[in-house]
């Protein structure tokens, strides 16, 4: 999920600490434009495989793609680093990264 915008790990994030701060979740990224060019990219390119990790996926993506809107494979890497995939997506979800990135510039 994004606290005030910056991806964290919700599973170790105390309540306290989200306490009076703007939260957007998996089921809200999608309603601004570039979690929507995520999501569509992710979609056009069939990232998934199970789904079990791509919802923190997505969510450390958009918040990559709002940061820095033309990352390199580098950056994504980075970025992406910590988000385990056990059907090994990471090809298709740098991809995808790059196409959101294309699509919104
Ligand atoms: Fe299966 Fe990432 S899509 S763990």
């Amino acid at each position: 999920m994004h606290v005030d915008g910056q991806p964290v790990r919700s599973c170790v994030l105390p309540v306290a600490a989200a306490k009076d701060k703007a939260i957007t979740t998996i089921e809200g990224v999608g309603t601004d434009r570039v979690g929507l060019a995520i999501q569509e990219a992710w979609r056009r390119l069939d990232v998934v495989q199970c789904g079990y990790c791509q919802s923190g996926q997505i969510m450390s993506a958009t918040a990559l793609l709002k940061a820095k809107p033309a990352p390199s494979d580098e950056d994504i890497d980075a970025a992406m680093s910590g988000n385990v995939c056990r059907c090994a997506t990471y090809v298709r979800i740098r991809a995808a990264i790059h196409e959101a990135a294309a699509a919104l510039a």
